[in-house]
């Protein structure tokens, strides 16, 4: 990271020279542990099972990825080579479907290994470009903090979904960015934190997150945040996105249209945050938006138990859209795009910002 040290102790992802170290976000809070992922296939399964999550840790996962893959390459020719780097681009794009990251960091990959003469120079280029990826999503995470936290007056409560902190981004944080920012600057304020069912991010790594910086987080369960803004007690909603079509419908871990429709509800702006790398211009709106199906035993099962009768079927989709109309504002690093995202599409002194 250039811009700004980053504001915790731990990383989610490392490039160590020869591999790369992972922290296992499956294990927390219960244990911290590390793990050396060293070829792709191993890439590809870290971010299949959610090890490295939230869509800005995804792209740059995925960047690695694509540096170890073109290790594992036979092809001598430029040209042999990169049609095979080909290959391992699509097999890596295929680990999530939502996130936009991923797409936009394997494509920029894919485009800085035909610039390369010989195989070579194109690895060479490949580890750099991967390198670049991570700082500047890195950096871009700190300046999307720095411009939200304008939005965070002294004193506020703020409710969030999933997580959304340096472990999701590498970086700062998108919506937890805001939250880790404003902190720093001496406001007084408080989280409360969605659970985030079915997979318990909020529970398992937005407290251990907000803990550890020491901000004040209350847990709720996902059905709690519209008893809480009725009563008064959220001065506003922030979260952060997996891919934003062109009129700014967002789609985002599940649950967040809910808080966002009961935001609308109960008067309590509702925000979003995330780096310009999240934004997919060529989809006119959300309905285009692929939405990730992820296993049904993820909601009969919590980590491994059963908590519903053998063989009830149940759905998982992990990301909903929410509709631009319910967004008070979207916060990226370049500026904040206010009200009113037309039905149609964001404006193009709003383009501007992305
Ligand atoms: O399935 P996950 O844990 O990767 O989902 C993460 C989220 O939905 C985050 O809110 C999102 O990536 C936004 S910002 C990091």
């Amino acid at each position: 990271m250039n811009k700004a040290q980053s504001p915790v102790n731990y990383q989610p992802i490392e490039w160590k020279g020869d591999f790369v170290k992972l922290l296992d976000q499956t294990l927390l809070p219960a244990e911290e542990v590390y793990e050396e992922i060293t070829d792709y296939h191993q890439m590809m399964t870290a971010i299949k099972e959610l090890k490295i999550r939230g869509a800005p840790a995804i792209g740059v996962a995925g960047a690695y990825g694509m540096v170890l893959g073109a290790r594992q390459l036979t092809a001598r020719s430029a040209a042999g080579f990169q049609k095979q780097l080909h290959e391992v681009a699509i097999e890596i794009s295929g680990t999530r479907l939502t996130a936009r990251n991923l797409f936009w960091a394997i494509d920029r990959m894919e485009n800085i290994a035909t610039k390369g003469k010989n195989v070579e120079e194109i690895k060479t280029a490949l580890l750099k470009e991967a390198k670049k990826i991570h700082a500047e999503e890195a950096d871009a995470t700190f300046d999307l903090s720095k411009n939200g936290a304008e939005l965070i007056k002294d004193g506020a409560t703020i409710l969030t979904h999933c997580n959304t902190g340096p472990l999701a981004t590498t970086g700062y944080g998108t919506a937890l960015g805001i939250v880790i920012y404003a902190f720093k600057q001496g406001k007084k304020i408080q989280v409360y934190a969605d659970e985030t069912r079915p997979l318990l991010q909020g529970a398992r790594l937005t407290t251990w997150e907000l803990r550890k910086i020491g901000i004040p987080v209350t847990l709720i369960t996902d059905s709690m945040a519209g008893y809480f803004m009725k009563k008064g007690k959220i001065d506003c909603a922030i979260v952060g996105a997996d891919r934003i079509a062109a009129n700014g419908d967002t789609a985002n871990k599940i649950g967040t249209y809910s808080v966002a429709v009961l935001a609308k509800e109960n008067h309590v702006p509702f925000y979003v945050a995330a780096p310009t790398s999240t934004f997919d211009l060529s989809l006119s709106s959300g309905n285009r938006i692929p939405i990730e199906q992820r296993s049904q035993m993820e909601v009969t099962h919590i980590k491994g138990v059963p908590i519903a009768p053998r063989y009830v079927s149940a759905a998982n989709p992990a990301f909903d859209v929410t509709p631009n109309k319910y967004i008070t504002a979207i916060i990226t690093e370049k500026g904040i795009i206010r009200k009113p995202i037309t039905n149609r599409k964001i404006s193009d002194k709003q383009l501007k910002l992305i």
